[in-house]
């Protein structure tokens, strides 16, 4: 049904979005207005793709999964998406902004969905000019790897709106579970104060992130442990989701520890910034 979607925001869950609606058919067409970002997202997308090649896991060949790609800072160039994901920075303002500029350009009966992960559905929906048509899909680090999307309608999206975000989450090859535009939706609303945890638990020296992450690990079977998944996300971005979710609910276990704003003023954010919990100076 679907052909062509456009994909706006470039970052690593933008350009995880993109990687995973190319590899499974679809045109593209990958907007963000800082052409840095494009290329940063270009190389996550070529690093992830040669991963899948290398372990034979790639119906096709990695030149015809990029060619159904078209890179851009043009927003006009969705003027012919059929579906729109938007995955740009975390912040209502941004956001309402870009739907006003492409409310006119993308075809009204596109659906637009919001990558958000702290937001309100309900209120991006009014911001979005189209809230019948409008959901949350939100998706998990690393997109080409994790199965789940958390579909989330806004109090103003139409039944329809949510069949057609299915349908799409199926042809991502995603499995969809529905949740309710409340903060933190089920993944981050468990996992935000679980990982949160992991930090008072370091920051408390009960343990070293090494014993905490393997506690968890071998101790939960989880893939990665607390402390490994905040470097791997970004401590800032934990930090910041930890924030929203504590201002809307008021509720402590949202709370980041100290610790982490000082991590985060020291610019250890995790991978991205070669140290977070850990040290990555030495590593690819
Ligand atoms: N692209 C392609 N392939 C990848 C990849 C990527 N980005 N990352 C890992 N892989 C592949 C590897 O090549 C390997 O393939 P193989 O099984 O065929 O050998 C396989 O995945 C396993 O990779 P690794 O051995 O390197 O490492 P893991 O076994 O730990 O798997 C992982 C990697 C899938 C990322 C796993 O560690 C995991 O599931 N971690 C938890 C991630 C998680 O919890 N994400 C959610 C974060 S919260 C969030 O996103 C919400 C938002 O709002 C912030």
């Amino acid at each position: 049904m679907f052909k062509k979607v456009a994909v706006f925001g470039t970052g690593s869950m933008g350009s995880g979005i993109i990687q995973t609606a190319a590899m499974n058919g679809l045109k593209v067409v990958a907007i963000d207005a800082q052409p840095a970002s494009i290329e940063r997202g270009k190389k996550i997308i070529e690093k992830s793709l040669a991963r899948f090649e290398k372990k034979g896991k790639l119906a096709e060949a990695v030149n015809e999964i990029t060619d159904r790609i078209e890179f851009t800072t043009d927003i006009q160039k969705a003027s012919d998406a059929e579906f729109v994901f938007e995955a740009v920075f975390e912040d209502i303002g941004v956001k309402s902004e870009l739907y006003k500029k492409i409310n006119d350009i993308v075809p009204k009966t596109a659906v637009f969905a919001s990558n958000t992960s702290s937001l309100s559905m309900t209120e991006l929906a009014k911001a979005s000019g189209r809230s019948e048509n409008f959901i949350g899909m939100h998706f998990f680090n690393p997109v080409p790897m994790m199965k789940l999307v958390e579909i989330i309608p806004a109090l103003q999206t139409a039944s329809s709106t949510v069949e057609t975000a299915k349908e799409m989450a199926k042809i991502l090859g995603k499995t969809a579970v529905v949740c309710k535009d409340t903060p933190g939706f089920i993944v981050n609303r468990i996992l935000v104060p679980y990982m949160l945890e992991a930090a008072r638990v370091y920051d408390a020296q009960i343990a070293t992130p090494e014993q905490i992450d393997t506690a968890m690990k071998l101790g939960a079977g989880v893939p990665m442990g607390p402390l490994e998944l905040m470097d791997f996300t970004g401590v800032d971005i934990a930090y910041f989701v930890g924030n929203i979710l504590y201002d809307e609910t008021k509720d402590k276990k949202f709370l980041p520890p100290n610790i982490m704003a000082k991590m985060i003023q020291a610019g250890w954010l995790g991978r991205k910034t070669g140290k977070g919990f850990y040290d990555y100076s030495n590593k690819d």
